[in-house]
C-alpha cells in the first residue's frame, strides 16, 4: 500500500490500531530506558533522555507510549493522516510529554530522508516492505543504534495467512524471524537476542507474528 492508500485507511475518525501500544513492544522495551547505556551523541553531549526511533509509526500508539515512559521519540510515517492523528492524541498529554515526540512525514525507505540518530531504541513494527527494501531498512536501522541500543522488528509472520488470523495476505511482504536475521547478516555488528514467532490474540483468533530483538554490543 502506498501513502495515499494508508491516508485513506486512516481517514476514519477512530484509531485503526487502537490507542494502547503493542504488547510485545511493551514487554521488550519496558525498563530498557534504565538498562541501556546512554553515551554522548554526535554533538558530544549525553542526551537527557534515551532516544527512540519509531519507523512507520502509523497513528503513533507506540511512540506515544514511549513518550509517556520517558523516551525522546522520533515518529516517522509516510501517511500524513496517520501522523496528524498521532499528533492530535499527543495534544491531550502534558506539554513535557508532547514535546518529547517529533513527528515526521516521510518515506522511510528513501535513502536521502534524514532519520536522525543515533538511537538507544529503533522500532520497526508492522512495516511490511518487499524483501530487498526490508533488508536495506533493517540494516539502516541497525546502523543507527548506539552501543547497547536495541532494534525490535515485529510483523506478520509468513505463516500467518495459512495458520494464523487477519493481516496482509500478500506473501511477498510477509517475513519470518529468520528472514530478518539474514537481513542483518554477519557483518552488521548486531547480536540477535530473540528471533521467534509469537502469537497475538485477535478477535478472530491468534495471529502469528515474527519477532526479532537485536542489540548492538556495548563496549
Ligand atoms: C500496519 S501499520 C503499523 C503502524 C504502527 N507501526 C503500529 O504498529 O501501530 C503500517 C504503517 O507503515 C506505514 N508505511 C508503510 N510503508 C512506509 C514507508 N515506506 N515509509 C513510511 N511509512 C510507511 C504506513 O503508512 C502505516 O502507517
Amino acid at each position: 500500500m502506498d501513502a495515499a492508500e494508508w491516508d485513506a485507511r486512516y481517514v476514519q475518525s477512530e484509531l485503526v490500531w487502537g490507542a494502547p501500544p503493542n504488547n510485545t513492544v511493551v514487554e521488550f522495551v519496558h525498563g530498557l530506558d534504565r538498562r541501556v547505556p546512554r553515551l554522548p551523541g554526535p554533538d558530544g553531549e549525553v542526551p537527557e533522555l534515551p532516544r527512540a526511533l519509531d519507523l512507520a509509526c502509523g497513528e503513533g500508539r507506540n511512540a506515544l507510549w514511549l513518550g509517556t515512559h520517558g523516551w525522546q521519540v522520533r515518529a516517522v510515517d509516510f501517511s500524513q493522516v496517520g501522523i496528524d492523528k498521532g499528533r492530535t492524541v499527543a495534544t491531550r498529554l502534558s506539554r513535557s510529554i508532547r514535546e518529547r515526540i517529533t513527528w515526521q512525514c516521510a518515506d522511510v525507505t528513501e535513502a536521502d530522508v534524514d532519520l536522525g540518530g543515533p538511537y538507544e531504541l529503533v522500532l520497526m513494527v508492522f512495516l511490511h516492505l518487499l524483501p530487498a527494501e526490508r533488508r536495506q531498512m533493517v540494516r539502516r536501522a541497525a546502523a543507527m543504534l548506539t552501543p547497547g541500543g536495541m532494534l525490535l522488528v515485529l510483523g506478520h509472520d509468513s505463516s500467518n495467512p495459512e495458520r494464523g488470523h487477519g493481516g496482509p495476505q500478500d506473501s511477498a511482504i510477509l517475513f519470518t524471524p529468520q528472514d530478518v536475521v539474514a537481513d542483518l547478516g554477519d557483518d552488521s555488528g548486531i547480536e540477535v537476542d530473540t528471533a521467534r514467532q509469537i502469537l497475538r490474540p485477535t478477535e478472530s483468533g491468534d495471529a502469528i507474528d515474527a519477532l526479532v530483538v537485536a542489540t548492538k554490543p556495548a563496549p
